[in-house]
C-alpha cells in the first residue's frame, strides 16, 4: 500500500483533537456554566495551542442528569448553552480558524424526558411507542423481580419498574446507565431512521464528525439472557461469544455503522466518526474500523495502563498491529471526562477501576504530584509521537491533577448516588478551567467577574488558580508550552501522525522507536541513560542536563 502524504490523506488519520467538556470550558453568559459563546471566545486559544479539531460533549437539550449524556432532543441546543444559531456560528468560525468540529452523539439511550419516552410511558404495554425502548415484564409471581440480572454501569440494577396512572406497578425498562437514561431498542427500524436523520441534521450544518457514545452497546443479545458471574466468565477465556456478554460488542452493531458510513461518505470533506467502544483486545476495536465502518476508535488501553515500559510497549504493539490489519490509524487518549487525571493515574498506578473512591482516585497519602506531573508530561510526548491521531482533554495541556476536595454536597455525578455514596465519581476531572490565576470570575472561567470560584457549577478549590492558562501560556517549562511546542514540531515533521514506526532496542527500562525522517522518541522509565551519539534534541519533557535522559522523561530526537 502506498502511503499518502499528510496533505493527501484524510485529516482524521493524523489529527490531534481537543475534547471540550462544554459545562467546564468557558462560560460566556455569566451563569457559572460553560456554553457555546464561551467556546467561541476561546477559539484563538485552541488555534494557537495547535490542535487540529475540537470535540464538544453533548450540547443538546437535556435535564442534565448525566450532564448532557441524557438527551431530550437530538436536533436542538440546550438553552443554557445557547441556540442553534450560536452552534452554527461556532461551526463556521471553527472552520475559519482552520480547525474541524466533532459533536457527540448518544445513540444507546435518551433522556427519560425525550418525547418518545414520555409517549412510551403514556402508551399501553406492547404499543409501538413502547417498542422504541426496551420494556419487559418482571419475573416472579407478580413481576416484582427485574427481567434479568444486568447491572447499571453506574451501580445498582439496570432495570427500573414503572407504576401506572393508578399507582399500580407494571413493566420494567432497561437503563444500562442512569435511571433517567432509558436504552433504545435498536431492533426497531424507527430508531435507526431517527438517528440517520440526526446524523444528516448535523452534517448539513457542517460538522466534520461524531464521537459515538458507548458505540459498542447499541445491540443487546436476543432474549436478554442473564449475565454469568465473573468467575464463570473467566473460565471462558478472553474471547467471549456474543451471548456471554449480552450488552456489549454484539455483532449486530456493525451493520448500524456500515449504514452510518454510507451517510458520512455522501457528504464532501472526509466526514468521520470516532467510536467510544470500551472493548478489548485491540483486535475487537479494529472491527469497528473496517473500511466500510467508522474512522477512529479511542484506544482506551492508555486509560487503564500502568506507567510501566513492558506493559505500555505491549499495548502499543497490539494496537498498532490490530489497526494495520484494517488499514485504520490508531487513536491515542490519555485523559477524558470519565477517568481520573493522568497526573494522578500514572503516579498511583490507577487502572480506571470504578468501584469506590479509593479504587478510582488511589491513596492520597501516597500521591507524589511532582512525579505524577513528570510522568504525565513524558506520557504526552510519547502519545504525540506514536502513529495515528490523538485526543487530548481540556486541562491536560495544563497538567491539572484530579480534584479530590470537592465538598460532598457539591458532587453532581450520578455515580455518587447510584454507588450508594461509595464512589465520588467523575466530578474530580470536570472542574471548570482556570483561565486566570486570580479568583475573579471563577478564575476567569466566567464572563461574570463577580462569580466566585465556589459559585462555578462545580466549585473550584482555592489552589485551582495555580493551574491557570494565564500562568502557563508562553512560560518556558510550563506544560502548556510543552504541548504547544510538541504540536508545532508534530506539524512540521512529516514522519509523525499516521505512518510507520520501528522499535529501537534501548534496554528493558526504555521505550524507544523511530519514525520516518530520522526522528526518534525515547521514554526512559529507569536510571538516567545517555542520548544516542550525534542526536539533536527536538524537545524533552524535562530539561536534559549533560546529555542524560533522566527517569520519567521523554525526548524527541533527530538521529545523527
Ligand atoms: C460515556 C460518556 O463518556 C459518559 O460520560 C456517560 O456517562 C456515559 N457514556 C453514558 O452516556
Amino acid at each position: 500500500m502506498t502511503l499518502l502524504s499528510r496533505i493527501e490523506r484524510a485529516w482524521w488519520r493524523d489529527a490531534v483533537t481537543y475534547q471540550i467538556y462544554i459545562r467546564s470550558f468557558a462560560d460566556g453568559n455569566g451563569d457559572g456554566i460553560g456554553d457555546i459563546e464561551g467556546i467561541r471566545s476561546r477559539l484563538p486559544y485552541l488555534k494557537s495551542l495547535g490542535v487540529d479539531a475540537i470535540w464538544i460533549t453533548p450540547w443538546y437539550p437535556s435535564p442534565q442528569n448525566d450532564h448532557g449524556y441524557d438527551v431530550a432532543n437530538y436536533m436542538d441546543i440546550e438553552p443554557m448553552y445557547g441556540t442553534l444559531e450560536d452552534a452554527q456560528r461556532l461551526i463556521d468560525e471553527t472552520h475559519q480558524h482552520g480547525m474541524k468540529l466533532i459533536v457527540d452523539i448518544v445513540p444507546n439511550h435518551s433522556s427519560d424526558q425525550h418525547v418518545w419516552f414520555q409517549e412510551a410511558l403514556r402508551s399501553p404495554i406492547g404499543s409501538p411507542a413502547r417498542e422504541r425502548y426496551i420494556f419487559r415484564d418482571g419475573k416472579g409471581e407478580n413481576g416484582e423481580l427485574p427481567p434479568n440480572n444486568w447491572q447499571s454501569v453506574f451501580g445498582g440494577p439496570a432495570w427500573h419498574r414503572l407504576t401506572d396512572a393508578d399507582g399500580n406497578p407494571e413493566q420494567w425498562y432497561l437503563h444500562l446507565f442512569a435511571v433517567e437514561q432509558p436504552d433504545f431498542n435498536w431492533d426497531n427500524p424507527e430508531v435507526r431512521s431517527h438517528f440517520e436523520e440526526i446524523l444528516r441534521f448535523w452534517l448539513d450544518r457542517g460538522v466534520d464528525g461524531f464521537r459515538i457514545d458507548v458505540a459498542h452497546a447499541l445491540m443487546k443479545y436476543p432474549g436478554l439472557p442473564d449475565l454469568l458471574s465473573t468467575e464463570e466468565l473467566e473460565a471462558h477465556g478472553e474471547f467471549l461469544p456474543d451471548h456471554l456478554r449480552p450488552t456489549w460488542d454484539q455483532e449486530g452493531v456493525h451493520e448500524i455503522y456500515r449504514a452510518w458510513r454510507k451517510i458520512l461518505n455522501s457528504y464532501p470533506g472526509d466526514r468521520m466518526a470516532v467510536a467510544e467502544a470500551w472493548v478489548s483486545p485491540a483486535s475487537r476495536i479494529a472491527r469497528y474500523l473496517r473500511p466500510d465502518e467508522l474512522a477512529n476508535s479511542f484506544n482506551f488501553d492508555f486509560l487503564t495502563s500502568l506507567w510501566e515500559p513492558k506493559y505500555l510497549k505491549g499495548m502499543i504493539n497490539r494496537a498498532v498491529d490490530a489497526m494495520a490489519e484494517v488499514g485504520a490509524p490508531p487513536s491515542w487518549v490519555f485523559n477524558n471526562h470519565d477517568v481520573t487525571r493522568s497526573v494522578d493515574r500514572f503516579d498511583l498506578g490507577l487502572q480506571n477501576r470504578q468501584v469506590n473512591t479509593f479504587e478510582r482516585q488511589g491513596d492520597p497519602t501516597k500521591f507524589d504530584i511532582e512525579r505524577g506531573t513528570r510522568r504525565a508530561r513524558a506520557g504526552a510526548l510519547l502519545m504525540l509521537a506514536l502513529p495515528g491521531g490523538a485526543y487530548i482533554y481540556q486541562g491536560e495541556e495544563l497538567a491539572v491533577p484530579e480534584v479530590r476536595d470537592i465538598p460532598e454536597d457539591r458532587l453532581t455525578d450520578p455515580i455518587w448516588k447510584m454507588s450508594g455514596y461509595k464512589d465520588r465519581g467523575r466530578d474530580g476531572c470536570r472542574v471548570p478551567i482556570a483561565w486566570k490565576s486570580s479568583p475573579e470570575g471563577a478564575f476567569g472561567f466566567s464572563s461574570n467577574n463577580a462569580l466566585t470560584p465556589a459559585e462555578a457549577w462545580l466549585p473550584q478549590s482555592p489552589w485551582w488558580g495555580s493551574y491557570s492558562v494565564q500562568s502557563q501560556v508562553g512560560v518556558k517549562g510550563s506544560t502548556h508550552s510543552l504541548y504547544s511546542q510538541a504540536l508545532t514540531i508534530r506539524k512540521s515533521e512529516s514522519g509523525l501522525g499516521d505512518g510507520p514506526m520501528e522499535w529501537i532496542d534501548a534496554g528493558p527500562d526504555v521505550i524507544a522507536f523511530s519514525r520516518p525522517g530520522n526522528f526518534a522518541c525515547y521514554v526512559n522509565f529507569g536510571a538516567a541513560i545517555a542520548i544516542p551519539h550525534g542526536a539533536e534534541i527536538l524537545i524533552s519533557s524535562v530539561d536534559i542536563v549533560d546529555g542524560q535522559i533522566p527517569t520519567d522523561c521523554t525526548v524527541w530526537l533527530r538521529l545523527g
